[in-house]
């Protein structure tokens, strides 16, 4: 395939973003400029993300950051080649101010529009990142999102596990909210367990021991509320050690559910892949107790375990922009200016 220049627009959640990403002819991925605007303080006073605030800081931002995207690059949209917009899953009003944007950029452009499936581009980051080679094994951990995928292609993807109420990042979020900590959980759950004994508490571990692999949340969250509430007064140690019990029942939930995903992928590759891979992706990434719990799962099963920069893990526009490169580059065909956002798109 010819070098592709490609303009990627997100804003399937509480980020706007625009990047422009280079795939050169050998497949290697260049991210030319990226911009992305969080919107954690439209939300912060709500404790969560507000749909409707963000469709609306969406239309305010999307322009200018597109525009930014391309100077930071040295691009006219004339050396574009393509638009690449998130179309999915996500919350619709945001989904319809990108897409609607990258289909009137492409209209009046004259150039192809790929909608791109948001997980979709967290799936690719690692072969921008890393040139990681299909297949390999990606974990994504965000805050809508708890999936184990077997990444066999560009557009071949196997859902082996995901979870079965509470996503990951959900979990440590209502976890905080109980604690009376700040939102966004996760970054505050993560601090207050660096001083709290991780075996006060011996919090549930659902699933562990059977052979599906998916995950469940939302049990431990209510063994956190009861722990909480048999204790009065809560001391700042309490919650300390609360967090520190919630993270090492999560670790050791991963350690059985990701080692055996391990597993299913080394049976399933016997002798063919050389170097087996396993990525991790979204907002929960950031959690150095669980980036330290797969990374001892990996050595201990000769996998490589791939953690791209962290602003490469949380929602972005780059990541959109190269799934479209990577969807161009293997033939595979545009979306007509029809296509329709999807707030749900497995
Ligand atoms: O990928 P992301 O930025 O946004 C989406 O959900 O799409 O992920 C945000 C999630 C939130 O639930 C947040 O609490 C969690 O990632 N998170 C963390 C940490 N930093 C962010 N969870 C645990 N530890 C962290 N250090
Ligand atoms: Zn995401």
């Amino acid at each position: 395939s010819p070098p592709l220049r490609i303009l990627g627009i997100e804003t399937s959640c509480d980020e706007t973003a625009a990047s422009v990403v280079l795939r050169d002819e050998s497949g290697r991925g260049e991210i030319l400029g990226d911009v992305v605007l969080s919107q954690l303080e439209e939300h912060s006073l709500y404790g969560g993300v507000v749909p409707e605030i963000a469709a609306r800081a969406h239309v305010e931002a999307l322009d200018t950051l597109i525009e930014e995207a391309l100077m930071r690059a040295g691009v006219t949209l004339s050396d574009i080649d393509a638009i690449a917009a998130t179309s999915g899953p996500g919350l619709i009003g945001g989904l319809l101010v990108g897409l609607m944007t990258g289909k009137a950029i492409a209209r009046a452009s004259a150039k192809p529009l790929y909608a791109i499936n948001h997980l979709e581009g967290h799936a690719l980051t690692a072969r921008l990142t890393d040139g990681l080679p299909f297949p390999y094994l990606m974990l994504l951990v965000s805050g809508g999102h708890t999936q184990l995928i077997l990444v066999k292609d560009v557009g071949v993807y196997e859902r082996w596990g995901t979870t079965i109420d509470d996503a990951l990042g959900e979990a440590f979020d209502k976890t905080a909210k109980l604690l009376g900590l700040p939102y966004p959980g996760g970054p505050a759950v993560e601090r207050a367990a660096k001083s709290g004994n991780p075996d006060r508490f011996s919090f549930p571990r659902p699933l562990v021991g059977e052979a599906r692999l998916d995950f469940s949340f939302s049990g431990l969250k209510t063994a956190v509320r009861q722990a909480a509430q048999s204790i009065a007064p809560v001391t700042e140690q309490d919650i300390a050690d609360i967090c520190a019990s919630f993270q090492n029942a999560i670790s050791r939930t991963l350690k059985d559910r990701i080692g055996r995903g391990l597993a299913r992928f080394k049976e399933q590759f016997a002798g063919t892949v050389e170097h087996p891979a396993l990525v991790v992706a979204g907002g929960v990434a950031a959690n150095q107790t669980l980036r330290a719990t797969l990374q001892e799962l990996c050595d201990r099963n000769g996998f490589r375990f791939i953690a791209p920069p962290l602003q490469l893990c949380t929602d972005n526009a780059a990541m959109i922009a190269w799934a479209g490169a990577e969807r161009m580059a293997a033939g595979l065909p545009a979306d007509d200016l029809d296509v329709a956002p999807r707030s749900r798109w497995p």
